[in-house]
């Protein structure tokens, strides 16, 4: 990991674009007289005026970050909150007055009674002037290219362009459709030379396999020869091009942008729990792209995350419920066969005799029905959650705990994910102490120790999940539960903060949240409580479980919360709070 010191933004101008008024130069335009008083700023602010609005910020932000704040937008192409300063695309240029020359928003610090025009007819001219010289060798193909309904170009030419061309020569032409790497595919004559994708790849991801070759209007962004576009982040860069040069494979000619709903959750691919948006369309998960948390994952997520909706559609799904020996049986049936399974097993079994395996892939909401529901009504003594670890931790986000709410399960007191406690219930099973089990979430016979034969040794073996599985099939009962994005409820990453999932799909067949699946069986063994919606189970968490004390589900919004009693010291990871790729100095 490189020292955050190294890439922090550069804020002094470029050396070919002055900021700085020259001795004696002319002002441009009388001070604001009569316009707006500036308000008072602290010690470590400037106070200035863009467009006749004052706007107080921090010492070292930018013009346009300075704008932002003001409820301004500048247009730009290559600056990138997330990213140091290029100033290379122009079309963040304002007026400043006192300064002959109009100055680049993203590279000019906001200084004390700074007044700044964003939007007067000089300005406007010169917008359309980049606009059309960026569109001179730009092809037409907007209506097959995946970025339109998102293209930078597309919008700032409706805002700001002229509308139409006075280019009639030959553009340039250059390679399309480039594997640039496993998942990224170039269109080098879309490319806007804004050098976004190799500031990421220098600065975010460090992985440094993109630069620009050549010059001028031969200029062209490639790979490095031997060195594809294979980070484990390249799918960002992607993210960061603000137009159709660089696209994710997956996700090209799936859908047009402007059908997709987008629903904001959480990536359930490891402990990060990056926020996403989940873009669907006709029930089907196409995309996932990152959402901005500065706490979490900063403007990033990775490859593997952004392809996680994969694994619903992956395996065969599991729709209707199976009770052994009860040909079409209904979700009641089952529930029932199940609970009298379980009842008999523990009368007949005696205590321990009936073992639950749970999944740290479940909702906290999940989770703490079933701890509620197995635990305190059902006469499960002991219960154990798998662990799913791979690879190491990373310099940005990615954890080993491919587990995305094992610190809510601790936190809810179920302990932490142990391959130790599942090896010892499945002992357990293989001596004859535990003959009955109830597994949510897990394909038993997937984890280590677990076979086909050690399972034909249970006299209850209860299961549910979202997808077909050798456990499923062994089972005496199964009922078919939700996969990712199919249900409302939280999860706890490992920084020990509370975010919410939220339900981006129907759910197939008579698949339910495991945690409604769960409160039906619950009743079977006597219990009361309502548990209507995952809000409801969460409240019930904040007021009783210490550890989540006084949260509510509303209080969680977009970004989440951390849980008072159970954030993780000193685990803010290096992809925020000033590692590569968080927020620069703002406003
Ligand atoms: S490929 Fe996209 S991000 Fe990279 S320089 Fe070209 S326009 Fe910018
Ligand atoms: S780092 Fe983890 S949570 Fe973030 S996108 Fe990747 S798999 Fe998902
Ligand atoms: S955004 Fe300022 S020069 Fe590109």
């Amino acid at each position: 990991m490189g020292d955050p010191e190294t890439i922090e933004p550069r804020l002094s101008p470029p050396p070919h674009q002055p900021n700085v008024p020259a001795p004696g130069a002319a002002a441009v335009a009388p001070a604001a007289a009569a316009g707006p008083a500036l308000p008072q700023a602290g010690p470590d602010e400037v106070a200035l005026l863009i467009d006749d609005r004052p706007v107080v910020v921090r010492k070292g932000a930018t013009v346009l970050q300075a704008a932002e704040k003001a409820g301004i937008l500048v247009p730009h192409y290559c600056y990138h909150p997330g990213m140091s300063i290029a100033g290379n695309c122009r079309m963040c240029l304002v007026e400043v007055e006192k300064m002959p020359k109009l100055q680049i928003g993203c590279a000019t610090v906001a200084a004390p009674g700074m007044v700044v025009r964003t939007n007067n007819e000089r300005v406007r001219g010169v917008r359309a002037g980049i606009q059309e010289f960026l569109l001179i060798n730009h092809p037409l193909d907007c209506p097959i290219c995946d970025q339109a309904g998102e293209c930078r170009l597309q919008s700032y030419e409706k805002d700001y362009g002229r509308g139409y061309s006075r280019f009639a020569e030959e553009k340039v032409h250059f390679p399309k459709r480039y594997d640039i790497g496993r998942s990224v595919l170039f269109d080098a004559e879309r490319c806007i030379k804004c050098t976004r994708c190799i500031r990421f790849c220098d600065e975010v991801s460090q992985s440094h396999e993109l630069a620009l070759f050549s010059r001028g209007d031969h200029a062209i962004v490639g790979a490095f020869p031997g060195r594809p576009l294979d980070n484990p982040y390249s799918g960002c860069t992607a993210d960061v091009c603000p137009v159709g040069a660089l696209t994710w494979k997956p996700f090209r000619f799936k859908a047009r942008v402007w059908f997709l709903k987008n629903v904001p959750s959480v990536c359930a691919g490891c402990a990060r729990g990056c926020n996403v948006n989940v873009a669907t369309f006709r029930n089907r998960i196409h995309r996932m792209t990152p959402r901005v948390n500065a706490d979490v994952n900063a403007y990033w997520m990775c490859d593997a995350g952004r392809q996680s909706y994969d694994t619903l559609y992956s395996r065969p799904r599991f729709e209707r419920p199976i009770a052994r020996g009860l040909p079409d049986a209904t979700v009641d049936q089952a529930l029932d066969r199940a609970a009298a399974l379980l009842r008999d097993t523990a009368k007949t079994g005696g205590k321990g005799a009936v073992a639950a395996i749970v999944s740290a892939r479940l909702s906290l909401e999940d989770l703490y029905v079933a701890k509620r529901v197995l635990g305190e009504l059902a006469g499960v003594t002991r219960l154990a959650i798998p662990s799913h670890e791979e690879g190491e931790d990373d310099h940005l986000l990615i954890r080993r705990d491919k587990t995305p709410n094992a610190r809510g399960a601790e936190l809810l007191g179920l302990g932490a994910p142990s391959s130790e406690r599942v090896k010892e219930i499945l002992d357990d099973v293989a001596s004859g102490r535990v003959k009955g089990l109830v597994v949510v979430g897990e394909d038993l016979l997937a984890l280590p120790g677990a076979s086909p034969a050690l399972l034909d040794r249970l006299s209850a073996l209860v299961v549910l999940d979202a997808w077909k599985s050798p456990t499923v099939d062994r089972a005496h009962v199964a009922l078919p539960s939700c996969g990712y994005g199919e249900f409302e409820g939280t999860m706890v990453n490992f920084q020990g903060r509370v975010q919410r999932l939220r339900a981006a799909l129907r759910p197939p067949g008579e698949a339910d949240p495991a945690w409604r699946i769960l409160r039906e069986m619950g009743r079977r063994f006597g219990l009361t409580s309502e548990y209507a919606t995952a809000r409801e189970i969460f409240d019930e968490v904040g007021a009783k479980v210490p550890a989540f004390s006084g949260l509510t589900f509303r209080a969680l919004g977009d970004l989440g919360a951390p849980a008072p009693g159970g954030a993780t010291p000193g685990a803010a990871g290096a992809g925020v709070s000033g590692g590569p790729g968080a927020p620069r100095a703002g406003a």
